[in-house]
C-alpha cells in the first residue's frame, strides 16, 4: 500500500496514495510572489477549479488560478472517476423533486460533461485514458425489485439510454440490473495535467503552493499576503471555505472508501458497476458499491473497489472504524470478482447535498461576481466539468439552461425529504453535545503511539496525537469554522470535524474547508507556545 506523511506540503489530503497519484506526475508552479490583477481568479486546482479556468481562457477571459497544494491533491486526486450520466441518486427521486422538464436538463448536463471531456482530450492531445464503456446498476440484497423498474422509467423519461439486464458481464452474484449505454472513465489527474498545459501555453497562470487566505468579491490575499485583484472570483475548494454558514446547512459531509486490486488483464469485461445500497444501513442515504477497472501494466489491471461510507466523523456510529472498513470492502469485491492481491486503499470525502445535485453558480448572500462549485455527492467529475461550462456563460452574460437547477441558493428542503432533516438535526446535535462543559477527560498517557484522542484540559479541549517518539501534538479541538469538535481518524492520520467535514493534519493545517484557518497547534517541544489556545 501506498502512503505519504501527512504534512500540508504533501501531494493529497490523507495518509494513503491513490492509483492516480502514484500514476502521473503531479502539476506544480511556483507559488505567487507579488501582486497582480486579472478578469477572474479561481481558488482551487480540482476538476472544477480547472474545468472552470479552461473554459474562461477558451472565451477569451484572463485567468488566474491558486491551489493551496499541487494540482489535483484534493478530492479530485482520490475520485475513482467514473464518468456517468447515471446518477448516484435516482432519477425517480430527482423527478420528483425537480419535475421532469428540469430532470431532464440533468440528464443533459452530465451527458454534456462526458461529451466535453472527450472532445477536450482529443483537441488538446490528453492522453487520460479515456475510454466510452457501459454502466450497470444492480440490485442490492436489502433493496426492493421494484426500484430497479422505478429507475428504468423514470431515466427513460429524463432521455437517458438505459436498458433494462439480467446477464451481467464481469461480475458474480448480480442477476437484475440496468444497462447505461455510453458512460465512460478517465485517468483524471492526466486529465486535469492536460488542461493546466493548456491553461499556461495560453498565458493562464497557475500559482500552486498558494492559499487564499482572503477572500471577497474584490479578489483573494494570499496567506503570504499578496493580493489577486479580480473583476470575477470562482472559489472552487470543493466546499466553499468564503461561504461561513448558508452552504453547509445544505449539504452534508460523507467519507467513502476505496481498494485496488490486481486482475490479470482481460480476465473480466470492461464495465462501471454500481449497486443499489445497503437499506439495511441507512433507508434514506442507502450507501452503495462502486467499481471499475483501471490499466495497471502490460499483465494486468487494477479492479478499483468503492463503498462503506459514513458521515465524516461517525465512523464509531456502526461501531465499525475507519481502518476496518477498507476489509469489509476487500470482501465485498472477493465475493463478486476474481482479484488477486490488494495494492491501493485510500478514503476521500463527498458532500451529499439536501436534494441530490450539485450547487454551481453565485454565491449566496454575495456579490453578484462571486461564484462557487459545491455538493457534488458522488458524481464530481461531471458536476466540476458542468461547473466549467455554466460558470464560463454566467460570467460572459450567456443564457445557460442550467441555470436555475444548480443555483446554490434553491432550497428544496421539503420535497427533498426526511434524508437531509435528519442529517442537518444530527449536525446541529453534535454541534451542541460535543462543546467542552460535558466533555469527557482522557488521560494523555492512554492515548496509544500513533493515535489522537481529545483531552479536556482546565476546562478546554484539545485533539492530542501521539506520535511513535512519545511526543505529542496537540490542537485546538474546536474546528474554526463554527466550533464544533474535531475526531480523530486513524486512517488517514488527520483530525476530521463531523459538522461540515473540514479536515486538519495533526499539525492543525486545513486540510479541507470550508474551515480555512489552521487549529491552533503545539508540540510538547515547544512548551513556550503553551498558552498559544488561551
Ligand atoms: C473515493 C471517492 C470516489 C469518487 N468517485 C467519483 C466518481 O466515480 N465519479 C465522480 O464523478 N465523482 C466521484 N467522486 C467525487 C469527486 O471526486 C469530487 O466531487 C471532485 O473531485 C471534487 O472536485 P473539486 O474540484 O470540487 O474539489 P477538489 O478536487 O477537492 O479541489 C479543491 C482544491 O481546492 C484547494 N483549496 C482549498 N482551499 C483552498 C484555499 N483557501 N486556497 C487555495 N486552494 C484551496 C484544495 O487544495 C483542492 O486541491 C469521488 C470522490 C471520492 C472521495
Ligand atoms: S466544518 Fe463546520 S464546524 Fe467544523
Amino acid at each position: 500500500m501506498k502512503d505519504q506523511e501527512n504534512t500540508k506540503t504533501s501531494v493529497t489530503s490523507g495518509r494513503h496514495i491513490s492509483c492516480w497519484l502514484d500514476s502521473s506526475e503531479p502539476f506544480i508552479t511556483a507559488p505567487l510572489h507579488e501582486d497582480i490583477e486579472t478578469d477572474v481568479v479561481v481558488i482551487g486546482g480540482g476538476i472544477a477549479g480547472i474545468s472552470v479556468a479552461y473554459n474562461l481562457m477558451q472565451a477569451g477571459k484572463k485567468v488566474v488560478v491558486v491551489e493551496d497544494g499541487n494540482i489535483g491533491s484534493g478530492e479530485t486526486g482520490r475520485t475513482t472517476a467514473h464518468l456517468v450520466s447515471a446518477l448516484d441518486d435516482r432519477y425517480y427521486d430527482l423527478m420528483r423533486i425537480f419535475g421532469e422538464e428540469q430532470t431532464k436538463h440533468v440528464a443533459e448536463s452530465h451527458k454534456a460533461a462526458i461529451d466535453f471531456i472527450e472532445r477536450t482530450a482529443k483537441q488538446e492531445n490528453i492522453d487520460c485514458d479515456f475510454e466510452r464503456l457501459d454502466g450497470y446498476l444492480f440490485l442490492h440484497p436489502t433493496d426492493k425489485e421494484e426500484s430497479l423498474e422505478k429507475e428504468l422509467k423514470a431515466a427513460q423519461k429524463a432521455g437517458v439510454e438505459v436498458e433494462s439486464f439480467s446477464v451481467m458481464p464481469g461480475i458474480k452474484d448480480a442477476s437484475r440490473a440496468l444497462k447505461f449505454h455510453n458512460q465512460a472513465q478517465f485517468h483524471p489527474l492526466k486529465y486535469l495535467n492536460g488542461l493546466c498545459k493548456a491553461l499556461v501555453e495560453r498565458g493562464a497562470k497557475i500559482y500552486t503552493g498558494t492559499k487564499a487566505d482572503k477572500i471577497d468579491h474584490k479578489g483573494i490575499v494570499t496567506k503570504e499576503g499578496f493580493t489577486v485583484k479580480a473583476d470575477f472570483v470562482v472559489v472552487a475548494t470543493n466546499t466553499p471555505v468564503n461561504n461561513k454558514y448558508v452552504m453547509h446547512l445544505k449539504q452534508y459531509p460523507y467519507r467513502t472508501y476505496v481498494v485496488g486490486a490486481k486482475v490479470k488483464k482481460g480476465s473480466i469485461a470492461k464495465a462501471l458497476w454500481w449497486d443499489t445500497g445497503d437499506f439495511s444501513q441507512n433507508a434514506d442515504i442507502a450507501p452503495y458499491h462502486y467499481v471499475r477497472l483501471q490499466k495497471l501494466d502490460n499483465e494486468y489491471d487494477l479492479l478499483i473497489c468503492g463503498g462503506e461510507d459514513h458521515p465524516v466523523g461517525l465512523a464509531e456510529q456502526d461501531k465499525i472504524s475507519e481502518e476496518d472498513r477498507y476489509g469489509l470492502l476487500e470482501y465485498w469485491m472477493r465475493q463478486r470478482f476474481d482479484v488477486e492481491h490488494i495494492v491501493y486503499q485510500w478514503s476521500g470525502q463527498v458532500l451529499e447535498p439536501m436534494d441530490s445535485l450539485g450547487y454551481i453558480g453565485r454565491n449566496p448572500k454575495d456579490e453578484p461576481n462571486v461564484f462557487i462549485v459545491t455538493g457534488d455527492s458522488g458524481n464530481g467529475m461531471t458536476h466540476g466539468t458542468i461547473a466549467g461550462m455554466l460558470i464560463t456563460d454566467l460570467i460572459m452574460g450567456k443564457e445557460n439552461p442550467w441555470e436555475k437547477i444548480y443555483d446554490p441558493s434553491r432550497f428544496k428542503l421539503f420535497s427533498s425529504g426526511k434524508t437531509y432533516f435528519k442529517e442537518l438535526i444530527g449536525g446541529m446535535i453534535n454541534y451542541l453535545k460535543q462543546r467542552p462543559k460535558d466533555a469527557k477527560s482522557v488521560e494523555l498517557l492512554s492515548i496509544p503511539a500513533g493515535q489522537g484522542k481529545i483531552v479536556e484540559i482546565d476546562g478546554k479541549k484539545f485533539g492530542v496525537y501521539r506520535d511513535k517518539k512519545d511526543l505529542f501534538h496537540m490542537v485546538g479541538a474546536e474546528c474554526t469554522h463554527m466550533k464544533c469538535i474535531i475526531k480523530w481518524n486513524g486512517d488517514e492520520q488527520s483530525w476530521d470535524c463531523p459538522c461540515h467535514g473540514s479536515r486538519f493534519t495533526k499539525e492543525g493545517k486545513v486540510l479541507n474547508g470550508p474551515a480555512n484557518d489552521d487549529l491552533a497547534y503545539y508540540t510538547n517541544e515547544m512548551d513556550e507556545k503553551a498558552g498559544i489556545n488561551d
